[in-house]
């Protein structure tokens, strides 16, 4: 059985202002079963963000529907978390205040929600910076707390719109072994949007490709390699090949 389910999913955006539509999603149907990484893939503008908003509840499919164990999502839950494409952090609180924002709204006392965020906030690398306001931070370490406060919440599915775009390739690479760790401590279903090819194979069990907007899913990649990977694993034939196909299917080549 599968968790996560898009049955002809549609949204198009109504720009009021210019009196236009936009189709951002065009009939996608897809099943993610539970604990599966997905990682997607595609043009800019073309429906990625959409997408995840419309499985974090908070972007209404236009037609069509997306479940969760049979259910249809008609706003935001406990059970989904996401990291935004943009730091959305608060600047006007520390980072444990950040983190701990998303146990706090779920009731969590004050002291308890510090504590467990505390735990995230050194496992992504933040150990020492807790009590730092966001403004003193590197824009990947704003990156860092917005993931730490997603984790914080153990959610049943981890919504990741380019979480290190922001960072150096070093520190990328660094946080997609971080990464890697960190979901397979605790599995949760995990779409990540990407424009890495290599982070997107290095990460996922599946790579969706989508096709220029009005996005569709154009190609779904197994990837076949054992985990835990290592970085290494990204100059073997297999990956390199399958990095290749990747780029081909985006029409870069
Ligand atoms: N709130 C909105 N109102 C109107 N149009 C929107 C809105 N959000 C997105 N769009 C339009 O929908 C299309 C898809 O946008 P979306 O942000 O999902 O793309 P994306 O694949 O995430 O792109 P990128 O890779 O650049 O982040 C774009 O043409 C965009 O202009
Ligand atoms: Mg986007």
């Amino acid at each position: 059985m599968s968790s996560l389910n898009a049955q002809a999913l549609s949204v198009q955006y109504q720009q009021q202002r210019l009196q236009k539509h936009i189709l951002a999603l065009d009939t996608i149907n897809f099943a993610v079963q539970s604990n599966l990484f997905v990682a997607i893939i595609g043009p800019s503008g073309c429906g990625k963000s959409t997408l995840l908003n419309v499985i974090a509840g908070l972007v209404p499919p236009t037609s069509g529907q997306i479940t969760i164990n049979q259910r249809v999502i008609t706003g935001p839950g406990r059970d989904r978390a996401m990291v935004f494409q943009t730091a959305a952090l608060m600047p006007w609180r520390t980072v444990i205040e950040n983190a701990a924002y998303g146990l706090e709204l779920q009731g969590i006392a004050r002291a308890d929600a510090q504590q467990q965020a505390k735990h995230y906030l050194d496992l992504t690398g933040l150990n020492g910076f807790e009590h730092s306001y966001p403004h003193e931070l590197s824009g990947g370490m704003q990156q860092r707390v917005n993931l730490a406060r997603a984790l914080a919440i153990s959610p049943n599915i981890l919504l990741l719109d380019e979480p290190l775009s922001a960072l150096d390739a070093l520190t990328r690479e660094s946080m997609q072994l971080e990464l890697q760790r960190i979901w397979l401590q605790s599995r949760p279903t995990a779409i990540l949007v990407t424009h890495d090819i290599s982070e997107a194979i290095f990460l996922a069990d599946e790579v969706w490709v989508m096709t220029p907007r009005p996005g569709q899913i154009r190609a779904r990649f197994s990837i076949q390699l054992p985990r835990p990977r290592l970085i290494s694993h990204k100059r073997q034939a297999y990956f390199v090949n399958l990095q290749e196909e990747i780029w081909q299917m985006l029409g870069i080549n």
